[in-house]
């Protein structure tokens, strides 16, 4: 976790993804065949963080990666950032998919399914992106995969543990 290092968001970029006054950030750092798990435990932290009242962006391109101070090993490197702090405003609902083209939802669905998609469609992904597709597989077995797109195997991650948080972990488990 990096506090006051305004090194990181110093570079601004005309469009997409300028940060304004970015200076404390988590830096997510792990082997690289975990990007699943790095987007699962990385959006813990991010609701975490908006439970308590802060705001984030995960961040993987506009950055300055050389800048921060990580010392790559052999087996673990620096994903990606999320940056922390006070947000000027609590962001903007943006477009979205609908729950029938990132799932297998019917009007049969139970309740826990339907719930576990409408969260796993708030997840943030790369580019907005939601490649993604979440199945029913039994009658508590649910099954998420990744469609080809960048970073789409971290959104995974991400989009599974808002899946969990809306369905209930108790309700379900996932088809391995
Ligand atoms: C893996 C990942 C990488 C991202 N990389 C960037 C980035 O480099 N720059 C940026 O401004 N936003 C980045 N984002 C933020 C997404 O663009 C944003 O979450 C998405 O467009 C949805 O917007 P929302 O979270 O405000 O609803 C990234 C998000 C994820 C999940």
């Amino acid at each position: 976790m990096f506090f006051d290092e305004p090194e990181a968001f110093k570079a601004t970029r005309p469009h997409y993804g300028s940060f304004k006054g970015c200076r404390n950030y988590f830096a997510i750092v792990g082997p690289s065949d975990e990007k699943e798990k790095a987007g699962y435990f990385g959006e813990e932290l991010v609701l975490y963080a908006q439970s308590i009242g802060l705001n984030t962006c995960w961040v993987a391109l506009t950055f300055e990666k050389r800048k921060v101070k990580i010392k790559a090993s052999e087996d673990s490197s620096l994903y990606l950032v999320i940056s922390l702090g006070y947000g000027e405003n609590e962001g903007n609902a943006h477009r979205s998919k609908t729950p029938e083209k990132v799932s297998n939802i019917s009007e049969n669905s139970p309740e826990w399914f339907k719930n576990g998609v409408k969260a796993a469609l708030l997840a943030p992904t790369a580019i907005n992106q939601q490649k993604y597709y979440i199945e029913q597989t039994g009658n508590r077995e649910v099954s998420a995969r990744a469609l080809a797109g960048p970073y789409s195997e971290l959104d995974l991650g991400i989009v599974k543990y808002h899946f969990e948080a809306g369905a209930g972990r108790e309700n379900f488990s996932w088809k391995e």
